[in-house]
């Protein structure tokens, strides 16, 4: 088992380039099976989402080819099986999307249960209800979904509530439907207006992807034959805006879209630290006092993301005074203040609200990462710790971020990953 063994002290300093976007990559993959011919995808983050999800296009029938570590070529031509298996789509969330492509593609699927982060329930009916408005059966059953259609006619759909999975999900079924279909209350992610971008590259047609109304028009088939660079991943550049403020140091994030980074750039700025946007795609984050206080909602974007609740959680465990986290999105994304409790925080989480008392400083621990942001904040908690942390469970951290103790260490942390018996 690997553990991450950190000691702690040292201000982050330096540059980082930032990879591409996990949630975008986990979508635009299975969503190449909606394109009869082959096409080149750039800026993939070399992650074990992403090697996962290639497992499962190969084996239903794509050709993959590696050009590098960040860079492959997929011909999805020959694409025969409809099912996905078990054992691999319970790796991870974003398997779901493999229904909305193949019932596009092939009007039948059947895929394994999804996995993914323990946050809360994380139900799929409003991706069912999706399916099922343009004209589907679907049936979950013995840990699998299945979805059948004789055809996709196009529809409205009102999302019930704002779901990134189900509005890409959704757009993914109705590329090839009959007709224009119209999502309303439609996530305004990055990575879902990625999807779209790379949908349309490829010779679909979707308009208003980022607004609250997306419509697309089908059409026949996807032609390919084109490439596509994956959208720097904000919640990546994120996490390290936060770890510079944590750890009180100057650290300027490259390859982001620093539009896309407006709200927590908004909350640096709130507690005291720094935040400069240098055009466009780099933007330069230093901090040299203790933190103030501040209150953060998780919203749907453009909010505050949930998937940068944790790091601000480290931030606002050191801060001067009491800070107060409502968490909306999931029912439980706090269980990292249980390890840094451990490390001489005051934190106490109450459902979807946790109250923190800022201390003086954090002190280094064994501690246990319970998802993918979870892990990555323990890393910052141990950056700005006294003396030593050790973090287990690093495959939830290996899920979605590229390298990230080379790219910690080269800001000056002292990271290891270490093996153990
Ligand atoms: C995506 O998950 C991301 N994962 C999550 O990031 C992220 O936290 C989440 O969006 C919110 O931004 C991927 O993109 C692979 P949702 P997803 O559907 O699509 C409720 C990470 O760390 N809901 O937007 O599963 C749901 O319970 C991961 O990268 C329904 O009620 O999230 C939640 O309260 C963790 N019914 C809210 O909507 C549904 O059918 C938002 O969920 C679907 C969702």
């Amino acid at each position: 088992m690997d553990k991450l063994v950190v000691t702690g002290g040292t201000p982050l300093n330096g540059e980082v380039v930032i990879s591409g976007a996990k949630n975008a990559a986990v979508a635009i993959l299975p969503a190449t099976l909606l394109i009869d011919g082959v096409c080149t995808i750039e800026n993939l983050p070399n992650i074990s989402d992403v090697k996962v999800s290639c497992k499962i296009l190969e084996a239903i029938g794509a050709k993959i080819t590696w050009n590098s570590e960040n860079c492959i070529t997929i011909d999805t031509r020959n694409v025969c099986c409809t099912e996905a298996p078990l054992d691999l789509t319970r790796k991870f969330r974003a398997s779901y999307y493999l229904i909305g492509a193949l019932l596009g593609r092939c009007r039948s699927v059947t895929v394994g249960m999804p996995g993914g982060c323990k946050l809360g329930a994380r139900p799929i009916d409003q991706h069912i209800k999706g399916f099922e408005a343009l004209g589907a059966t679907v049936t979950v059953g013995q840990g699998n979904i299945t979805a059948k259609a004789e055809c996709l006619n196009a529809t409205s759909i009102y999302m019930d509530v704002v779901s990134v999975g189900a509005t890409i999900n959704v757009m993914l079924a109705a590329v090839l439907a009959n007709g224009t279909t119209i999502i309303d209350n439609a996530a305004k992610e990055p990575h879902v207006v990625d999807v779209a971008n790379f949908l349309n590259t490829m010779g679909a047609d979707i308009r208003g992807a980022g607004t609250d109304v997306i419509k697309v028009n089908g059409v026949e088939r996807l032609v390919g034959n084109a490439t596509y660079c994956v959208v720097p991943d904000q919640i990546e550049a994120g996490t390290f805006m936060l770890a510079a403020v944590a750890s009180k140091g100057d650290i300027i994030i490259k390859n982001c879209i620093t539009k896309h980074l407006e709200c927590i750039t908004a909350k640096v700025l709130e507690i005291g630290a720094n935040a400069e946007d240098l055009g466009g795609d780099r933007i330069h984050v230093w901090c040299d006092k203790r933190p103030s206080k501040a209150n953060i909602k998780t919203l749907p974007y453009p909010g505050f993301p949930t998937d940068l609740q944790p790091q601000m959680g480290v931030v606002l465990s050191m801060a001067d005074g009491t800070s107060i986290i409502n968490e909306s999105i999931w029912e439980s994304r706090f269980q990292y203040t249980d390890e840094l409790n451990k490390m001489g925080a005051k934190i106490t989480a109450q459902g979807k609200t946790a109250f923190f008392e800022g201390v003086d400083h954090l002190s280094g621990a064994p501690v246990y990462s319970s998802d993918l942001r979870a892990g990555a904040a323990l890393i910052i908690a141990g950056i700005c710790a006294d003396g030593v942390t050790e973090i287990y469970n690093l495959e939830h951290i290996d899920r979605g971020y590229e390298h990230i103790e080379e790219k910690f260490r080269r800001l000056g942390a002292n990271i290891v990953r270490v093996t153990e018996d």
